[in-house]
């Protein structure tokens, strides 16, 4: 008896392999995370994110010049102001960081890029949570919802493409819609944070965006990393409320909610591969533990093989221009 050799046909070579690739990976599909820091005269690299940085809005720009020579079509914006208070003023001032990096872009990059912008308040707040925290230390789920309104406004207004609320607030995305409907917006869409999971993973990022919560943590807003089927719940809710696309964070160690989205809902599906597992993998490249690049593209790739339409990645760049040139 021979075996049956099905399996091994395919895999002869380089040329049958892709041809029958069930998913790849392009650069348009990639989405890249930048931070701009109000106050900075030329950009700080992020210790824990090699590669990464704080940029100026002029830095901002060039950023976004690699990525679109990189064929990358779009960017999600964070900012860091100079100045932080308990409600978060400077999110939603016309000239607050944002505002200013947004506007920038879009005059420079028109719409051949797609500016998205990420809504939230955490690093506006002194106190660093994602909301309007009560007196007990609690976020106030209704106030919070107020502020998000005025702030996804302001980034509409100053040029943003898409609006992410991205702090887990119950109703943010039916809250933002109206808000965006009621002052002219009504072509903005929102890509919800829809399933996002108060993880450890977000530990780089709160130093790229100065907004470690002071006291407490998220676990009261953010999904617990028990959770599976709470997703499904949390996605239904924000489609019903008007998501144009949802997104599972983090992605990597959450590939099973990003497949299960895929099964459950029809909009476009994003997977934010979050600092944590970038870094990871940076940090063992670094030492020779592990061939970087190619880890990277693979978890990049495991996502996509789960059913992510697009991924916001710090790799973005890099792992664009090996698709160009491999
Ligand atoms: C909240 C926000 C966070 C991230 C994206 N949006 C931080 C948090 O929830 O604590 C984390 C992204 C990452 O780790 O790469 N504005």
């Amino acid at each position: 008896m021979f075996p049956d050799r099905r399996p091994r046909r395919l895999r002869s070579t380089r040329a049958i392999r892709s041809l029958v690739a069930e998913v790849e990976l392009r650069p348009r599909q990639l989405v890249l995370p930048l931070f701009v820091k109000e106050g900075l005269s030329s950009p700080e690299p992020v210790a824990s994110l090699p590669g990464v940085f704080q940029h100026t809005i002029s830095s901002l720009e060039g950023a976004c010049e690699d990525a679109l020579a990189a064929g990358i079509v779009s960017v999600i914006v964070f900012g860091v102001p100079e100045t932080k208070d308990a409600v978060g003023s400077q999110a939603d001032a016309p000239d607050g960081i944002v505002q200013r990096a947004l506007s920038a872009l879009r005059s420079r990059f028109g719409d051949d890029l797609v500016i998205m912008a990420d809504t939230c308040l955490d690093e506006f707040t002194d106190h660093g949570h994602c909301g309007i925290v009560t007196q007990s230390g609690a976020v106030d789920n209704d106030a919070t919802l107020e502020r998000y309104q005025a702030v996804a406004i302001a980034q509409a207004a100053a040029g943003a493409h898409v609006i992410a609320p991205s702090g887990m607030m119950d109703g943010q995305v039916a809250a933002i819609r109206a808000a965006l409907d009621d002052s002219g917006h009504e072509g903005i869409p929102i890509l919800a944070y829809a399933a996002k999971y108060a993880s450890a993973l977000y530990g780089p990022f709160r130093d790229a965006a100065e907004c470690a919560p002071s006291f407490g943590d998220r676990t009261a807003y953010q999904m617990d990393p028990s959770m599976r089927r709470e997703a499904a719940i949390e996605v239904d809710l924000d489609v019903a409320e008007g998501a144009d696309m949802v997104m599972v964070k983090p992605a990597l160690s959450y590939l099973d909610i990003v497949a299960d989205v895929r099964a459950s809902v029809d909009v476009p599906l994003g997977a934010y591969h979050v600092s944590g597992e970038y870094a990871m993998v940076q940090a063992a490249g670094a030492r020779g533990w592990l061939d970087a690049d190619r880890v990277m593209d693979e978890h990049l790739l495991s996502m996509r093989r789960a059913g992510a339409d697009f991924i916001l990645t710090y790799a973005a760049v890099d792992a664009a221009r090996r698709m160009i040139t491999g």
